[in-house]
């Protein structure tokens, strides 16, 4: 049986497997994708490019770039019956409970992207283009508003913003949107690629892992923060209040979201980036009240709690300035993370290990049976 020692509680520093996609190293602030630089990427790529990156290990050629933009400009339309099953779902549903379910339904009409192995990509390019789709037909509906039409004309970022709010973003507000879902594309073994890794290794499909992903990243642990961190700042309301909520908030021992890091010990390069188009952002539309408010935030609880931003801490910010919901904030995360997550199945499937660790046994053992009439 194993000593206490032996026990990683949440397997805290424990190197589950190798991988190529994503490296991070927490001492330094780096992140990197596929040998690349997130902060080279965020200046001069596209989410297209990093997603292409992702799934095929280089970056695309000129050709092999618009090849990718035009597929997933023409998966973005959803099956029929798809389309009807979200016209069903409770309008006051949680958008993750929406896209988990219709992701998991999606599956049901290609059924041959669900066979497990190389072609499992044609599943990542279909998953990829549709949760925009999936997302902006709920929203709509939830306000009592037909579905769009898809655009295949317009790039990932621009057409994540058009499926939401009926409107085609600028070139700065797409931009900002780009870098945003370029950060959040893959970081390597959090929570919810593992999820999707773990039912990747017993063989299962594509669509079954990025389902048990969508539910790990919902959690205010994960990808759940960045609506929590608007929550706090409409709590906090002007720069002058935030020491006094802050303090509050840590005598009662509660978390303040958008900080703190498994992995990283200094600040998360994502934050520092994001934290940049933020105020750029800000600035566009004249209302830096964010901005300037998660400045203070910032310099509060680093002072207080020596804690580092996250990249949480600035995404809702820059989702805030579009106009966009909160509850929306976490599937927008999962629009990006989604290249992550499927490039993480495919190389599972290329060298499978059944992911399967061991539990400490504290419970006793050798209890008498008991029969049911004679238990107290
Ligand atoms: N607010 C207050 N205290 C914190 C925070 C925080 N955000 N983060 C860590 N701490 C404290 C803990 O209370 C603990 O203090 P203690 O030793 O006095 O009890 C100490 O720092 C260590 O915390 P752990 O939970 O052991 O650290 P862990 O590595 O598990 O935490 C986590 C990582 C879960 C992200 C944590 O920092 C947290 O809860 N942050 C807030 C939620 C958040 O922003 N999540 C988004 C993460 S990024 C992402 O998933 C995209």
């Amino acid at each position: 049986m194993a000593s206490s020692a032996d026990v990683q509680r949440g397997l805290q520093d424990v190197v589950a497997l190798e991988s190529r996609l994503c490296f991070i190293d927490g001492k330094l602030g780096r992140l990197i994708y596929q040998g690349y630089d997130i902060r080279d990427l965020a200046e001069r790529s596209t989410f297209e490019e990093v997603a292409y990156l992702l799934w095929y290990g280089k970056l695309p050629t000129g050709p092999e770039l618009s090849d990718l933009t035009s597929r997933l400009g023409a998966l973005r339309t959803l099956p029929p019956a798809l389309a009807e099953m979200i016209d069903r779902f409770p309008a006051d549903a949680n958008p993750m409970d929406v896209l988990r379910c219709a992701v998991s339904a999606l599956g049901l009409y290609e059924p041959a992207e669900t066979q497990p192995g190389p072609h499992a990509i044609s599943g990542a390019l279909r998953l990829t283009a549709t949760m925009p789709s999936i997302l902006g037909q709920f929203h709509r509906r939830r306000k009592g508003l037909p579905p769009l039409k898809p655009r295949p004309d317009l790039s990932h970022a621009a057409y994540l913003i058009y499926a939401l709010l009926d409107r085609v973003p600028t070139g700065p507000e797409t931009r900002a949107m780009d870098v945003d879902l370029i950060l959040h594309a893959d970081h390597e073994l959090n929570a919810s690629t593992f999820a999707a890794r773990v039912t990747a290794s017993t063989l299962s499909d594509l669509y079954s892992a990025v389902t048990s992903a969508v539910g790990a990243l919902k959690g205010p642990l994960h990808g759940g923060a960045a609506e929590r961190v608007v929550d706090l700042l409409q709590v906090i309301r002007t720069p002058d209040r935030a020491a006094e909520v802050v303090h509050s908030k840590l005598v009662r021992h509660e978390r303040i979201m958008g900080f703190g890091h498994r992995v990283y010990k200094v600040e998360d390069p994502r934050a520092t980036i994001l934290r940049e188009w933020s105020r750029r952002l800000g600035e566009a539309k004249g209302d830096l009240h964010y901005y300037e408010l998660l400045r203070k935030l910032e310099e509060v609880v680093h002072r207080e709690k020596g804690l580092y931003p996250n990249v949480d801490l600035y995404s809702g910010s820059v989702y805030a300035l579009f106009g966009i919901p909160t509850d929306l904030f976490t599937p927008i995360f999962a629009v990006s993370r989604v290249t992550g997550w499927t490039a993480h199945v495919l190389e599972e499937y290329e060298d499978l290990r059944l992911i399967r660790p061991m539990a400490k046994y504290v419970g006793t053992v050798d209890l008498p049976y008991v029969p049911i009439g004679q238990r107290t």
